[in-house]
Parts: structure tokens; C-alpha cells; sequence
């Protein structure tokens, strides 16, 4: 019998009756963007992460160009990242006009190495970027220290990461702000593209919530306030603000009578990145089992660290005193044969993934950048030598001995 990779109907199977009734509900409401559903979304994922704003958007890679905004990261600047991630990553930097600084990873590890960080910080570094990858969180004490003391703002990419802790608090809830994806085959995934900002911060939550819909109305103008762009308005509160702009209100009248300043005024350029009501509707009913999918993950990946034998292996650590809770997005191994275990595991019918080829610094689109083979020399050895392994919440047992006895019997013809 095949093994897949990923398979998502298993888990649209199990709870099809739950989310084809959240989804005709939303359907029957009338309201398909910003209703009840996505804002019910955000209290119960600011409840389950344990942060005080949750600003759900269009993608991870929206919720981290955002992020990056709300920091106040644009043309000119530096944000150091790891050089060990998905593409979105560092393309988010980019994409914001400033300059993505690849760090190397840890040697016994996949997520940046603090000290490289630290090597890395010149008078142009506005941010941090960690990334929790595979769903391991990153040395998140060490590195928030290196910010501090660098007066650094730590932004979390903890889009394979959701329910993931580390000394007990949730990712997302680690740095100054966290970016998530929805993206379907994320441990919380919807039926399409999502994402959200995570933040304690009120004033990166305001940003972050007038930048994913143009910046209009009295969040619009308090966000503009706050990145200290008053869009030519006078005055340094709001009242200020909404009294500078009654001239403009129409024929004759007081501004209030004919419409609302605030709503139809846009403060600053931005972007429209919002979360479906149809998404949010499937993500409520898919995280109130996501503890479980992930103990499931948990369970996978032990039974791999157990099962597991073959010498040419090495298997992914984890600590074990119990401070990290891993998400399990990806459980990965490392063999100096890579392409041979993929067509081996291939060959007997299980998907295999091969999670990243290609270090980020090394990635065609930032050769503009200058960095060279040698450059982050533990992340182009992981690159070269990972080997991604089934894991998912419904992967059964037999499946999973399956993968074990392939793994195992690997180069032994
Ligand atoms: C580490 C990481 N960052 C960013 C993203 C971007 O998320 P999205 O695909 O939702 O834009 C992803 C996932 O695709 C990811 O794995």
C-alpha cells in the first residue's frame, strides 16, 4: 500500500459534517469578509495562544510583510534571518524594500544560531526575524537578549509552528510580534490561502490592522499617527485629527451628518490582505482539535525516534527536559544519501520531502546579494542531507511501520 506525504482529505473526512455546516452558516449569514466568523476566530485564537491581539490576514507571507511594516522596516534597512527556511521567509524582507542577513543555523539543530545572529548586527539592523522551522521553536531566551540589548525588535516566523511552547508559552507569543500561515497543509491549515499576526503590543496591533485594508477609518488614522505619518492632519490625538478634517465634510454641513471622516479617509498606503469568513469558519472548528493533531504529531515522531535504526541516519533532537514542546510540522532526518533514500522510499510507494534543497542565501532571487557557497556552511550541509518523513495527524500505525521498515532496510539490498 502507498504511503503519502500529506493527505488533508483525511482530515476534511473526519470532520465534514462540522465544517460544511460552519461554512453553509457563513454562506447563509450574508457576510463573507470581516463578519462574525473572523472575529470570533481572532478571541479564540488570542485565547488559545495566550496573546493579547490576534490580526488574522491573507497569508503568512502578508502576515509577515506586515509584521516587518509595523516595525517600521522599509528601504534601507537589514533584518537578520536564518538562512535555513521556506523562501517567504526572507522574501517578506525583501518585499518590504529592506535587506534579508542570513544567519547559520545550529549544528545540532534547525532554527538560526543565536551567536550568528549577534556576528551579523551592523547600525543598519532594524529586526530580528527567527524562524520556528519544521515547528521547533527557536533559542528564543537567546536571541531576545541579543535584541534587547541591541534595542532590536524580534519578529517570530511561526507559521510551521502553531501550538508549538517553549518554556511554556506558545509560539507567538515569544518576541514582539509573530507572522502564521493557514496554508493547508500548515498543523492548523484552512481550505485555502490565510494568515494572521500575532502581537502583546497594542500600538503593532493597531498598525498591523489599519495596514491589512488601506489603512482607512479611526484605525487608519491612529496607525499613521503611530508610525509618525499624520497624513497632513494637525493635532497629536485623534480629536485633533477628526476636527482638522470637518472642512472636508460636504455641502454645508458638519462632517458627522453626511459620513464619517475617519471611515472614509485613508491614512496612509496599504495593502488588502484579509482572512476569508469561510476560512475562519473551518479554522474554528479545526482548532479546537488542534492539541490533539498535535499530541498525534508528537506520538508520530516518537515512534520515529524509536523505531528508526538505520546507522546511516541521524535522527532530529529534541530536548529532553521538557522546556520545548515541538510542533512536529515536519519530523526530518539527515543522510549523506539523500536522493537515494527519496527514490528508495519512493520506490516502495511513500512520499518523502525534501525540505530545503536550497539554503536561502543561496536561492537564485537574492543573488543580487552577494553571498557564496561556504557562506552558512551548516545550513548547505542540512539542505544537502534532509530527508523529510509522513507525519501527520492521521498517518495510522501501519502506515507509519511501513515508512520505519523502509527507512530501516535502506542500503541494505
Ligand atoms: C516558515 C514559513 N514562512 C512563511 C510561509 C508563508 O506562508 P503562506 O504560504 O501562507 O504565505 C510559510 C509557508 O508556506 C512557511 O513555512
Amino acid at each position: 500500500l502507498n504511503v503519502p506525504f500529506f493527505n488533508l482529505l483525511r482530515q476534511y473526512e473526519a470532520l465534514r459534517s462540522e465544517i460544511e455546516a460552519a461554512v453553509l452558516e457563513v454562506m447563509a449569514s450574508g457576510s463573507y469578509i470581516e463578519g462574525s466568523a473572523v472575529s470570533a476566530f481572532e478571541r479564540e485564537m488570542a485565547a488559545y495562544l495566550g496573546v493579547n491581539h490576534v490580526i488574522s490576514c491573507g497569508s503568512g507571507t502578508a502576515a509577515l510583510e506586515l509584521a516587518l511594516k509595523a516595525c517600521g522596516v522599509g528601504r534601507g534597512d537589514e533584518v537578520i534571518t536564518t538562512a535555513f527556511s521556506f523562501f517567504a521567509s526572507a522574501e517578506a524582507i525583501s518585499a518590504v524594500g529592506a535587506t534579508p542577513v542570513f544567519a547559520d543555523i545550529l549544528e545540532d539543530g534547525f532554527t538560526v544560531d543565536p551567536l550568528k545572529i549577534k556576528e551579523k548586527i551592523t547600525e543598519r539592523t532594524k529586526a530580528v526575524l527567527p524562524v520556528h522551522i519544521f515547528g521547533m521553536p527557536a533559542e528564543m531566551d537567546e536571541i531576545n537578549a541579543i535584541a534587547k540589548e541591541n534595542h532590536l525588535p524580534v519578529i517570530e516566523d511561526a507559521c510551521q509552528a502553531i501550538g508549538a511552547s517553549y518554556h511554556g508559552a506558545k509560539t507567538g507569543s515569544l518576541g514582539d510580534i509573530a507572522a502564521f500561515s493557514f496554508y493547508p497543509t500548515k498543523n492548523l491549515g484552512g481550505a485555502g490561502d490565510g494568515g494572521m499576526i500575532t502581537t502583546n503590543d497594542d500600538s503593532l496591533a493597531v498598525i498591523c490592522r489599519a495596514l491589512k485594508a488601506h489603512a482607512g477609518g479611526k484605525t487608519g488614522y491612529e496607525a499613521a499617527a503611530l508610525l509618525g505619518e499624520s497624513a497632513g492632519l494637525s493635532g497629536e490625538n485623534s480629536d485633533a485629527g477628526l476636527s482638522g478634517l470637518s472642512g472636508l465634510s460636504g455641502i454645508g454641513g458638519k462632517a458627522s451628518e453626511f459620513y464619517d471622516p475617519y471611515k472614509y479617509y485613508n491614512y496612509l498606503i496599504a495593502d488588502n490582505s484579509r482572512l476569508d469568513s469561510i476560512q475562519a469558519a473551518v479554522l474554528r472548528v479545526k482548532l479546537k482539535h488542534l492539541d490533539t493533531y498535535n499530541q498525534k504529531r508528537s506520538l508520530i515522531a516518537a515512534q520515529y525516534n524509536e523505531g528508526l535504526a538505520n546507522q546511516a541516519l541521524s535522527l532530529p533532537r529534541v530536548k529532553e527536559d521538557g522546556s520545548v514542546e515541538h510542533g512536529w510540522h515536519q519530523y526530518a532526518v539527515l543522510t549523506d544519501s539523500k536522493d537515494d533514500l527519496i527514490d528508495h522510499l519512493s520506490s516502495k510507494g511513500i512520499g518523502a520531502g525534501s525540505f530545503y534543497p536550497v539554503p536561502l542565501h543561496l536561492q537564485k532571487a537574492f543573488s543580487f546579494l552577494g553571498y557564496a557557497a561556504g557562506d552558512c556552511p551548516v545550513a548547505e550541509s542540512v539542505c544537502s542531507r534532509s530527508v523529510c518523513l509522513p507525519i501527520f495527524p492521521e498517518l495510522t500505525p501501519q502506515e507509519q511501520e511501513q515508512v520505519i521498515e523502509a527507512v530501516n532496510g535502506f542500503g541494505r539490498s
